[in-house]
């Protein structure tokens, strides 16, 4: 009886430590199923007087009777509060961080897409460039005014960090035999002062196309697919004359407004276009300087500004935006 008694014990304190459905299945088996003993208990009354008989008997149906009950309280208090902690399906999900690309990277590589779709190869030139490639295989001159528009950062004398990437032009000449087409992405650097339109370090992306036989009609029509995949098929583009020396002729690249679909608005200063590049057909004097018989090949060449065109996509306002590093301001572009 003392047996019956410790019994008991254990059980009251076993039932209040459980703490999950399948603690409290355990000790349903342990204690009123398979595994209790109460068949033990009564099979020891044979044991004992009549009297303590009846006692004890009624005892052990009553201790069983009680257990039973608490089991059931146990299990609906259990029961609730497991269903209280179930998954709430409506309430939103974790989320998982993720970096993603800088938005200047994002559009370089989607044209740098574009281009290669239309057949052409990407090479990379250095970022420090002698002043043969960046100046003068380029017919531009050591006295020439064209140097003031580009001041650069001078490193040892005749090095500097490259102002363009049309020196890559000259490199990519050297290396390849025509015909050829090639994109070449990459940073510049000018010595000029932050502004919403001017930072220090930008990324441009060169385009060149040398064969026997080409003429404005090929730049054209690559320049005109090219914007029409990037911005989209309704723009349209214009040809401006303008100034390179490494061109001739030369021309600005203009594409119509997104905004007010070229007919003049605030985004667009009113005049219906926004420029976007600069190109022209392979100036015969940069062919002698690569090595190339200028009177065997021709070429064309365009050169784009990648951070711009990144913020006539986007609607960004200020340049100086790429470079300050507000997660806010990144997190936009995790497109991908
Ligand atoms: N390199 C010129 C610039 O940086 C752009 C350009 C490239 C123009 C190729 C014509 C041909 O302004």
């Amino acid at each position: 009886m003392q047996e019956l008694e410790e019994y008991w014990e254990s059980f009251q304190e076993e039932i209040q430590k459980a703490s999950t459905l399948s603690d409290w299945n355990y000790l349903k088996g342990k204690y009123v199923g398979k595994k209790s003993r109460w068949g033990e208990f009564l099979a020891k009354l044979k044991e004992l007087s009549p009297e303590e008989k009846r006692v004890w008997g009624k005892k052990i149906n009553q201790l069983k009777k009680e257990m039973e009950e608490l089991l059931e309280e146990r299990y609906q208090e259990l029961l609730s509060t497991e269903e209280k902690s179930e998954v709430d399906i409506t309430l939103p999900g974790k989320k998982g961080w993720s970096g993603s690309f800088h938005p200047v990277l994002l559009t370089r590589d989607w044209i740098l897409t574009i281009f290669q779709s239309l057949g052409f190869r990407v090479e990379e030139g250095p970022e420090i460039e002698t002043e043969f490639y960046n100046f003068e295989a380029l017919n531009i001159p050591p006295d020439h005014p064209a140097r003031d528009d580009q001041d650069s950062f001078y490193l040892a004398p005749g090095y500097l960090l490259r102002t363009h990437t049309s020196p890559a032009q000259i490199r990519v000449m050297e290396k390849l035999k025509p015909p050829f087409k090639v994109v070449v992405p990459g940073k510049c650097y000018r010595r000029d002062a932050f502004d919403a339109t001017h930072s220090p370090m930008f990324h441009q992306i060169e385009g060149l196309v040398v064969a026997r036989d080409i003429s404005m009609g090929d730049l054209k029509g690559t320049l005109e697919t090219f914007v029409r995949r990037f911005f989209g098929e309704e723009r349209k583009i214009r040809f401006r004359p303008g100034y390179f020396p490494f061109t001739e002729p030369s021309a600005e690249v203009d594409v119509s407004c997104g905004v007010c679909g070229g007919k003049g608005c605030r985004s667009c200063g009113y005049s219906g276009w926004l420029e976007i590049l600069g190109a022209g057909l392979v100036h015969p004097q940069v062919f002698t300087h690569a090595g190339y018989d200028s009177q065997d090949v021709r070429g064309f060449a365009f050169g784009l500004g990648v951070e711009r065109i990144t913020m006539l996509k986007f609607g960004i306002k200020d340049i100086r935006w790429f470079w300050e590093n507000d997660v806010q301001f990144l997190e936009q572009f995790n497109i991908f």
